[in-house]
């Protein structure tokens, strides 16, 4: 990912602080979204500090996201009372929409969402949906992709 001149900015308005650092990935977060491998560099160069000490920080705080993060969370319930019922095909059907869809889903293999009884279950958005299928995994892709 491109960081940019916004990350420079970042790093200027905090360097003269004391501990810039935190202050500095709270805001190229809340900028961006996620805190790419440019920002960290950037970030290091500015601070003085090495790459490595600042992707300790990054990945030290589970708050910061290396990746971009997608807007919807859809999770597939991969354990045993759901894959006997059909969960391998609501997998199967998740991950290729996920693909095909440039959907603005974040596809999770979850085990067990506490609704096997309505199985296969999946949770989008954190609401737990039973009796899924292929088609209607799909049919949430499209919905969300949108
Ligand atoms: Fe899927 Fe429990 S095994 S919800």
């Amino acid at each position: 990912g491109k960081a940019g001149p916004d990350v420079v900015a970042i790093c200027a308005r905090h360097q003269a602080s004391e501990g810039p650092l935190l202050p500095i990935l709270h805001d190229v977060q809340a900028h961006y979204g996620h805190i790419s491998d440019d920002a960290i560099q950037q970030i290091a160069d500015a601070l003085n500090l090495s790459r490595a000490e600042v992707f300790g920080v990054v990945t030290f705080y589970h708050d910061f996201h290396r990746e971009p993060q997608r807007t919807h969370s859809l999770k597939v319930c991969r354990a045993e009372a759901c894959q006997s019922v059909g969960g391998r095909d609501v997998w199967a059907a998740a991950s290729a929409a996920a693909d095909s869809h440039h959907a603005d889903v974040q596809l999770e293999a979850v085990y067990c969402l506490g609704n096997c009884a309505c199985a296969p279950s999946v949770q989008l958005d954190g609401r737990t949906i039973g009796r899924m299928n292929a088609q209607r995994v799909s049919a949430l892709f499209a919905r969300a992709g949108t």
